[in-house]
């Protein structure tokens, strides 16, 4: 069987930017049920489809998410905000309805990045789907601020913790793209390319990121990828993750 080639959709996935203003209108139930099951047709692992998606319509809980994850607008103003959670908790209890204890093979951490990865590449569908619908989408890992307070609010039991959110709804502005690494930087043929193989393209990269930020703020902004990066990650965040997974069922033997 031949699949008819599709170049729309390499158009589309080459055309993504985060939209962070969204419009104040609301996405159709058909638009929305057409995201989650084009979610859904992602791939899982074993087909375990060890995730679960919490839509957030409700304006006093996207408010207080919108909190939760650092202040970010976004997640109140948009149409329809999806907690993105990994989700051993099903799996466990069909397991025990048959009689099976599998608690060690739950808390192990290969389950945990099982269902990590399952609701990712969830996500992403997700995200695809809605562009292709002409919806704007921003992932909101800033959840993981407050990561007891969500699991609160959102009533998770045990085995399930949230991954991430994704605000979802009508643009309200198309921001320029941002660069991508090139290339030669992030895809090596046969094996490994050490740092010094690749260290130009990421001098070129760094002086085209900074003329896209000093774009972006008007001449403010003078900084590299490099420079970005560093000063972003340079310190530990979020140290109670290990504390509130361990907590939350995985405590990743
Ligand atoms: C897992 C994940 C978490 C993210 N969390 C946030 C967030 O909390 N707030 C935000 O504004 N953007 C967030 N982003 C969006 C990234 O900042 C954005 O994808 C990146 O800067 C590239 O920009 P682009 O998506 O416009 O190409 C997140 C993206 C991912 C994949």
């Amino acid at each position: 069987m031949n699949v008819e080639p599709n170049p729309d959709v390499l158009k589309l996935l080459q055309n993504h930017r985060s939209i962070r203003k969204f419009r104040d209108q609301k996405i159709s139930d058909p638009d929305l049920v057409n995201i989650i099951t084009s979610a859904q047709a992602a791939p899982s692992s074993s087909h375990g489809q060890s995730y679960s998606i919490i839509g957030v319509t409700d304006p006093i809980r996207k408010k207080k998410l919108a909190e939760y994850a650092g202040s970010q607008p976004q997640v109140e103003s948009c149409s329809h905000f999806l907690v993105f959670c990994a989700d051993l908790y099903r799996l466990e209890k069909i397991a025990l309805q048959q009689g099976v204890n599998m608690t060690a093979a739950i808390e192990s951490t290969e389950m945990f990045m099982v269902a990590t990865i399952d609701a990712a590449l969830v996500a992403q569908n997700a995200a695809i789907a809605a562009e292709a619908l002409g919806l704007g989408i921003v992932y909101t890992g800033g959840l993981r601020n407050h990561p007891y307070e969500v699991a609160q609010l959102l009533e998770l039991p045990k085995r399930v913790y949230p991954v991430f959110g994704m605000c979802i709804g009508y643009p309200g502005e198309i921001p320029d793209q941002k660069p991508r690494l090139p290339l030669e930087a992030i895809y090596f043929e046969n094996k490994y390319k050490r740092f010094e193989e690749v260290n130009k393209h990421l001098h070129q990269y760094d002086e085209i990121m900074r003329a896209y930020y000093l774009n972006r703020t008007h001449g403010i902004r003078s900084e590299t990828w490099s420079e970005t990066m560093t000063n972003k990650r340079k310190r530990p965040r979020r140290m109670n993750m290990k504390s509130f997974l361990s907590e939350q069922g995985f405590p990743l033997a």
